[in-house]
């Protein structure tokens, strides 16, 4: 019986699986550095944690929550998203009497979406929220954040902040109206998909990718018409902000994101380097969220990034470590090649034998595998318990014992 792996599932491995744990590394340190506590909560909660709060009109509420029900009748859904059980669990636990309260957590999250490159149903994501401050010093700090993660892993990558600002809840409330009124207009010219949306989730057109909307959208009217001015100024500063820590910003007036808590300050890190499913990170603001959820009135910042995406930029190499392979020429040598491998083990290199006694074989190995060291056991003067070490890089041969052998590998 041979069973597959679940559409848009994935196991992961080997080099993956070192980008996995490098990116949660990475995550750690600056966690720590910024001052936010890990909270781990569970893969599955109560639907109503996501239906209201996600929006009832959006992508991921209407058709992607993989829900069921449990054996007594209770409605059960795998998070497709980390804020709102975060919220649920500072609360359930009375986690928000000092604020402000900062909390991150990775882990897996479930969405039924197409499946394609950076586009899985059960994908990773790195999650840090802030709750209780409003002070647009916290959405500077969450930013910054993101960026400083995302420059050391990956340093090479052209990674470009994406910025706008949506007001404030009635602010967008009354833009959609104003949406669904100019997009009813262009019923005609629109694609099928985007008719569908003009009344549902007008907001959802701005990100169509379909070539007949992009003139529609350009011309569509813009939401910061109707922000009033002391909240443009704070989003002024936090332009200002980013610029002074030279994190570069591209703003992006369509951008409304696709769940609908959100207001204030929104943005995405985008990439032109993997295709279609270009954030790698996106977040913003979402004051009411947490009393929507039971909780005090209190304001929140964050974001979430797709950890599947962000290993599709890593470089492989990366992860060549220094390892030393070894090649055995005979059974009755390998009691002196064990006591070398425990010496390299101990003294932190990593070591490998293919358990064969062929030189021939070992070399290929080594070569293919880019081993910079191979050291031959073998024959040679016993008394001086030396043997081969070949540096495999430049071809030079040499024979050494364990008192000065970490002088030549080092
Ligand atoms: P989101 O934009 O839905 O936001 O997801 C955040 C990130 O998760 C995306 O930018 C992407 O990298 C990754 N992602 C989403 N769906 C998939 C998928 N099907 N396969 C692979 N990666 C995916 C949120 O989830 C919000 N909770 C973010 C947030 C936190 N806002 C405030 N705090």
């Amino acid at each position: 019986m041979k069973i597959n792996p679940i559409r848009g599932t994935h196991d992961l491995f080997g080099v993956e699986l070192k980008k996995y744990n490098k990116i949660i590394s990475e995550v750690n340190d600056n966690a720590q550095k910024f001052g936010f506590n890990e909270l781990i909560t569970p893969i599955f909660e109560s639907s109503e944690l996501f239906k209201k709060p996600l929006g009832e009109q959006s992508d991921v509420v209407l058709k992607e929550m993989y829900t069921f029900k449990d054996r007594n009748e209770d409605e059960i859904t795998l998070r497709p998203e980390y804020t709102t059980p975060m919220i649920r669990a500072a609360i359930s636990n009375g986690l928000l009497n000092n604020l402000p309260a900062k909390f991150f957590g990775t882990g897996q999250m479930f969405r039924r979406e197409r499946p394609q490159k950076g586009r899985y149903r059960q994908f990773n994501q790195i999650n840090f929220e802030n709750f209780g401050s409003d002070d647009f010093f916290a959405d500077i700090e969450i930013i910054n954040l993101a960026n400083t993660i995302l420059k050391n892993i990956l340093p090479e990558s052209k990674i470009t902040l994406h910025l706008n600002t949506l007001g404030t809840r009635e602010n967008l409330k009354n833009y959609k109206q104003i949406l669904s009124n100019y997009f009813n207009k262009y019923k005609n010219s629109l694609s099928a998909d985007s008719v569908n949306k003009i009344n549902s989730n007008p907001l959802r057109i701005l990100d169509s990718k379909h070539i007949e909307d992009e003139k529609i959208i350009e011309k569509s009217p813009k939401l910061i018409e109707l922000i009033s001015k002391l909240d443009l100024k704070s989003y002024e500063e936090i332009k200002n902000c980013l610029i002074d820590l030279n994190i570069p910003i591209y703003e992006d007036l369509n951008l409304v994101r696709g769940l609908d808590y959100y207001c204030h300050t929104v943005f995405e890190f985008k990439t032109d380097e993997i295709g279609s499913q270009d954030t790698l990170i996106g977040g913003g603001r979402y004051n009411g969220l947490i009393k929507i959820l039971g909780g005090k009135d209190i304001p929140g910042v964050g974001w979430a990034g797709g950890i599947e995406r962000i290993m599709l930029l890593m470089k492989e190499t990366v992860f060549n470590e220094k390892q030393i392979h070894l090649a055995i020429q005979e059974p009755n040598f390998k009691n002196e090649a064990i006591k070398i491998y425990d010496f390299l083990v101990k003294n932190n290199f990593s070591v490998y034998w293919n358990y064969k006694y062929n030189l021939k074989k070992s070399l290929s190995i080594a070569s293919e595998k880019k081993a910079q060291f191979i050291i031959i056991v073998g024959e040679r003067d016993k008394t001086k318990n030396n043997f081969v070490l070949k540096n495999l890089f430049s071809g030079e041969q040499k024979i050494v014992d364990l008192n000065n052998i970490l002088e030549h590998i080092k």
